[in-house]
């Protein structure tokens, strides 16, 4: 073997490569121990982020009366994953490489009641000067042709260790439970590999999109008017 096709286990003939498979190539190429400390480095960095959002999900429930998140999940990319991504992209399989190519390692999902919740918790992030959003994509102000909407975040936060600092990347994406609806039947569609009537499907799901739009805004028009009412009027205050 030369270069970089000791990084490569398309050599084995498979077509899905296992997590196994990639602990093996890991192993064979020495870097075993190396990827393990650092997929420990981004469950840390997860850790960390995920505590800051549950932060602000406390203090803005004492705030507002409500919590802006339905739920959060997270996880951590499986070895085999990551090794597809990296032979996508054409890059040989090192820890490095991953490290410095991969920003969803570690990934997080927050869903949220309302549309302005997913932006009040952005803007808290860009005044945290232990957070720095290092790339944002936000689909619900350009929603991809698909009709995908979300707000994406690559977050770089420090980790402390025993004797550094270490800066990690974590994904995170900002939806509502309605676009978390969409994404996850649209998500099927990605392993059906013959599908009749594509077009059409890809059709509804995108006129689907749109209304999920109209209802996620109207959602918040609804939420809107019942705080407006909640607050006594002047002319009710006087009448007290
Ligand atoms: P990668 O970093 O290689 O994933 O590509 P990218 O940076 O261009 O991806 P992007 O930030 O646009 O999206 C990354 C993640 O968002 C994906 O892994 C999915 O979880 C989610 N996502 C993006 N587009 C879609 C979509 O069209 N449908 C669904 N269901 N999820 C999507
Ligand atoms: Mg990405």
């Amino acid at each position: 073997m030369t270069g970089d096709e000791k990084y490569d286990i398309g050599h084995y003939g498979k077509d899905s490569i296992t997590d196994e498979d990639v602990g093996r190539l890991l192993t064979i190429t020495e870097q075993a121990e190396q990827f393990e400390i650092m997929m420990m480095y981004f469950d840390c960095a997860m850790s960390q982020v995920r505590t800051k959002l549950e932060i602000l999900n406390k203090e803005m429930a004492l705030k507002n009366r409500r919590n802006p998140f339905e739920y959060i999940k997270s996880r951590l990319k499986s070895p085999s994953s990551i090794y597809g991504k990296l032979k996508v992209k054409g890059v040989p399989f090192t820890v490095e490489n991953i490290e410095n190519t991969i920003n969803d390692v570690a990934g997080i999902r927050v869903i949220c009641s309302f549309i302005d919740d997913i932006y009040s918790i952005r803007d808290s992030f860009d005044v945290q000067d232990d957070v720095e959003i290092l790339q944002e994509k936000d689909y619900i102000a350009s929603p991809k042709e698909n009709g995908y909407r979300s707000l994406h975040l690559i977050l770089r936060v420090p980790i402390f260790l025993s004797s550094e600092k270490k800066y990690m990347n974590v994904e995170v994406q900002f939806r509502t439970i309605a676009m978390d609806f969409w994404a996850s039947v649209e998500h099927k569609m990605k392993y059906k590999r013959e599908i009749n009537n594509a077009e059409i499907i890809v059709e509804e799901l995108r006129y689907s999109a749109d209304l999920i739009n109209q209802l996620d805004r109207r959602m918040l028009q609804i939420r809107e008017r019942i705080e407006r009412s909640e607050v006594p009027s002047e002319e009710e205050k006087h009448a007290k």
